[in-house]
């Protein structure tokens, strides 16, 4: 009789331990599903993501900074978000001596990418950033020589920009850029790319009318200029 009793005790120990598992594991996948209705529903109504992969003299990356990018993000500043990735197809060669690079427009573009990285790292105002980045890219001849007056003109620190651009720094902002850059897929053929929310599609109606498509993929109530 105690024998059963025992049993009994055990069993139903048992139970409510199970009991209070299955429990623990529902609200767990509760709270875990509602965790990612929240992040699907930030990423939909969020921002536009836009990543622009460019080099500091390359004609097309100034034709697309001028006349698609700054206007659209003029128009619509409240759905965008953008990041820019100066580095385009230029290769990165590290070894014992240190980090070096070859660019397409030679050396003087890697020089300017670098002051471009700079610029991104130390102007950390949004709207500065792209203003320097285009008055830099206006010249696209030479970004270094016009480096100083861009700075100037958007009231950021040259010398902290230039020290950064001229020193291991630089070259390693570059490289991590470079890392970017190659490890996108598929892989860059055409520079400036142009990513929008991490996808890659559509470039040439990207690079034709960014505006276009920033509307498009924007899932949120649209902004005037975009209807
Ligand atoms: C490192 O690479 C640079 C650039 O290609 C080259 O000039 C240099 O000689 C290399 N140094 C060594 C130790 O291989
Ligand atoms: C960035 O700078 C612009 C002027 O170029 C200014 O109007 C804007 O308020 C600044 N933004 C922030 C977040 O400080």
């Amino acid at each position: 009789m105690a024998q059963r009793r025992v049993i009994y005790f055990i069993i139903r120990g048992m139970l409510f331990c199970l009991a209070i598992f299955g429990l623990w594991r529902m609200i767990s996948v509760i709270s875990e599903n509602s965790y990612l209705v929240k992040e699907e529903h930030e990423l939909k109504d969020d921002h536009v993501f836009i990543e622009i992969y460019y080099e500091s003299m390359c004609p097309d990356s100034k034709y697309f900074i001028k006349h698609q990018l700054i206007p659209t993000i003029e128009k619509i500043p409240e759905i965008i978000d953008f990041r820019l990735i100066p580095y385009g197809k230029a290769k990165t060669i590290e070894n014992t001596t240190g980090i070096f690079f070859t660019c397409q427009h030679r050396e003087l573009e890697c020089q300017g990418n670098k002051i471009h990285a700079c610029g991104i790292k130390y102007i950390t105002n949004r709207s500065k950033q792209l203003n320097f980045a285009s008055c830099l890219i206006n010249n696209i001849r030479n970004p270094q020589s016009v480096a100083e007056s861009c700075a100037l003109e958007v009231n950021a620190n040259w010398d902290e920009i230039q020290k950064c651009s001229i020193s291991m720094e630089g070259s390693e902002l570059l490289k991590g850029y470079g890392e970017e850059t190659h490890n996108l897929s598929p892989t860059v053929t055409f520079i400036p790319t142009v990513v929008l929310d991490k996808n890659q599609g559509h470039q040439k109606d990207i690079l034709k009318d960014l505006l276009k498509e920033v509307c498009s993929k924007y899932s949120g109530d649209k902004p005037p200029p975009c209807l």
